[in-house]
């Protein structure tokens, strides 16, 4: 069931956890709605798309999306772009450095004109008057990467930086206990997130925002500044990525 987590009467932010199928990856789809206009975070894969759009409709007319925003290249992220594409006229954001993979997503067709380069130094988005920050999150863990910041809700949507693979049998909407929620987050994060330097500089950039939560592309949502604080915390101080690979000698020849 979809969560409504922010509503002033004219902003409402919306997160749907709980529509992919049996075998999918689970993965939060986010709506940010500002008036008469939407912008749409993350819509996931062709599979996703028929479902996404029946609860989309609860919302807001699928046809008034203004953005769609991919965060990063992966299949999870944007394969099923070609459905908005056919019945949104919406703004399609993606990454500078993934343009030339629009194609290997959607008719080429369908997409000319209508995709915003975002370059590196990320920008900012007018959504019917609510500003939207686009923010560089390179290497979290594309190579290009963006996460999205709110100040009205002043949600922080992290894409896959904060995701957690939660039990099945209990899949949490928010955390509520940092330290026992760590296991769920702890071997992706390790493997997909680059280094201790990346994670130390996004963690320096973020302090700079007010973030009431922080919302990832998977799992549970960090609800209120105290969880907020301990997760930029933890992102500030983590062993990752290339760091234990080299330690760990992995490049060396099979047997
Ligand atoms: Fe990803
Ligand atoms: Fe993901």
């Amino acid at each position: 069931m979809a969560i409504e987590f922010f509503n002033d009467g004219t902003h409402r932010c919306i997160c749907f956890n709980d529509l992919a199928g049996e075998g999918e990856v689970q993965a939060n789809q986010f709506l940010i709605v500002h008036g008469a206009k939407g912008m749409l975070l993350d819509p996931g894969g062709t599979k996703l798309f028929s479902r996404m759009i029946v609860e989309l409709a609860m919302f807001m007319p699928p046809q008034r999306l203004e953005y769609i925003l991919l965060s990063h290249q992966d299949p999870d992220v944007g394969a099923g772009l070609n459905g908005y594409l056919l019945i949104t006229d919406a703004t399609i954001c993606f990454p500078s450095i993934w343009l030339r993979f629009i194609p290997a997503f959607c008719a080429k067709s369908l997409a000319a004109d209508r995709v915003l380069s975002v370059p590196d130094e990320g920008g900012r988005l007018d959504l019917q008057g609510a500003e939207i920050m686009l923010l560089p999150a390179h290497f979290l863990h594309s190579s290009g990467n963006l996460q999205v910041y709110d100040p009205i809700s002043k949600t922080l949507f992290s894409g896959d930086l904060g995701a957690s693979l939660l039990p099945p049998e209990d899949p949490y909407p928010t955390v509520s206990d940092f330290d026992s929620h760590v296991q769920y987050m702890e071997g992706f994060h390790l493997r997909y997130m680059p280094s201790s330097r990346v994670c130390r500089e996004w963690a320096a950039m973020v302090r700079n925002l007010d973030i009431e939560r922080i919302a990832p592309q998977h799992g549970a949502m960090f609800e209120g500044r105290e969880m907020v604080q301990q997760f930029i915390e933890w992102v500030a101080g983590l062993q990752c990525g290339a760091d234990r690979l080299a330690e760990a000698g992995i490049y060396r020849v099979p047997e």
